[in-house]
């Protein structure tokens, strides 16, 4: 076992974090207090080569790897998690594209990822863990496919320059009567309505999608008709890994930013680093983030080799996200008073990371993924 970075990934991990240092955490509080998308620095994230760095290289990507992206995320998840989440959450319409399309599909559809976001149309309003159960429809006429339906909780919905929607075909089949179908952000018929209010990641573009006759060639379908559903479970089953990266980075800086506050502030005449109250509280964090790190690591590991990865995926996910989430109301104990107050960056990571542990399936769902493929 070799648990050494090569030298072109501490080389990507070294650029993630000067950006983050640099561009992303001066400006993360200013874009959650005014819920406002950073697109300028997307599209900086996008020059400096962070962005969707899996399409393969002879579809003009860089060709790298999960790992390479775990480490990408963790910086950005320490920086700001919304941020982490316009950048990964494109993974979600590679990953697709690049499991069941075909050659003519991604000569046509990856150089729109090149500089632009890509978003998966998967949930609805009514039907969220239940995946199946789509009710948007996909009819076929001659040539075409003609979507209608509503699709809910978009990440970069609005801003992507291409969507994979999932549909129904027919009523019937619950599983086998989905399909995968690649939308480009140009075809008439799209819309969309930002959504407001969001507890946390408020940077991140989230959007309700319209999809109002939005006639598109079935050549733009994935795979065979009826694989939809199977093509959204093998995708989240390695988008979740960049979940848990993001949920890393994020115990990482609870953890740092805690142990910087605790030998500062002083309580009965001592830095309050003295306790074993608050000792505890950093080992405890500590723990979580290194044993949640190296699942991280080790489920990217898998996919990069070709392995089965679907419980490891999910195993990353829940564990990263719930320490995260812990690690984050933890660092605000620590900081007491002041932590409650948006002039410390602890609230925040709070409010940002408690969507880890629900979007891109709930951590109840990551659990019924995890016994099931211990029970089949
Ligand atoms: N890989 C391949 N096949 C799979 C699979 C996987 N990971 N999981 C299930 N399947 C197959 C099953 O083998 C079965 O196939 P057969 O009929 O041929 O045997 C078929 O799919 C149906 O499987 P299930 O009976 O297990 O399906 P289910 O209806 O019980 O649902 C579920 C299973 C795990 C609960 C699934 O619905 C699920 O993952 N739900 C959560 C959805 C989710 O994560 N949504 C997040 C959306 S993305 C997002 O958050 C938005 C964003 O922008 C960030």
């Amino acid at each position: 076992m070799n648990f050494d970075l090569s030298p072109e990934q501490k080389e990507m991990q070294r650029m993630a974090r000067q950006f983050a240092a640099e561009r992303i955490i001066p400006n993360a509080a200013k874009w959650d207090r005014e819920e406002s998308y950073p697109a300028e620095f997307v599209k900086e994230a996008a020059d400096l080569g962070l962005l969707n760095i899996t399409i393969p290289e002879e579809y003009g990507g860089l060709g790298l790897g999960l790992v390479e992206e775990v480490l990408i995320g963790e910086e950005l998840g320490y920086a700001c998690m919304g941020f982490d989440t316009i950048i990964l959450a494109s993974d979600l319409a590679i990953v697709p594209i690049k499991i069941a399309g075909n050659d003519e599909q991604k000569k046509r559809f990856f150089p729109l990822l090149h500089t632009g976001l890509g978003a998966f149309c998967l949930s609805e309003a009514d039907n969220g863990s239940d995946a199946g159960a789509l009710k948007t429809r996909a009819e076929f006429a001659g040539d075409d496919v003609v979507l209608n339906g509503t699709k809910m909780w978009i990440t970069n919905g609005g801003v992507a320059a291409l969507y994979v929607v999932f549909a129904r075909m027919e009523t019937e089949h619950k599983h086998t009567g989905t399909v995968a179908i690649v939308v480009p952000a140009d075809v008439p018929g799209i819309s969309h309505n930002k959504l407001h209010g969001k507890m946390g990641q408020r940077c991140s573009y989230t959007a309700e999608m319209i999809f109002e006759n939005v006639r598109v060639p079935r050549a733009n379908i994935l795979g065979e008709p009826g694989d939809g559903f199977k093509i959204a479970m093998k995708t989240l089953d390695r988008t979740r890994i960049t979940v848990a990266a993001g949920s890393v980075g994020v115990a990482r800086r609870a953890l740092e930013e805690s142990v910087k506050y605790a030998k500062t502030r002083h309580a009965f005449n001592q830095p309050i680093a003295n306790f074993q109250a608050i000792q505890f509280k950093l080992a405890d964090i500590k723990m979580g983030l290194d044993t949640s790190r190296l699942q991280t690591l080790y489920a990217a590991w898998l996919v990069d080799n070709n392995r089965s990865h679907g419980q490891a995926s999910a195993i990353a996910k829940c564990r990263a996200s719930d320490v995260a989430f812990a690690a984050a109301g933890e660092a605000i104990q620590i900081h007491g008073g002041y932590g409650y107050m948006n002039d410390f960056p602890v609230e925040k990571l709070l409010r940002d990371v408690k969507l880890n542990q629900i979007y891109e399936g709930t951590n109840e769902i990551q659990r019924v993924v995890i016994a099931r493929s211990l029970l089949k």
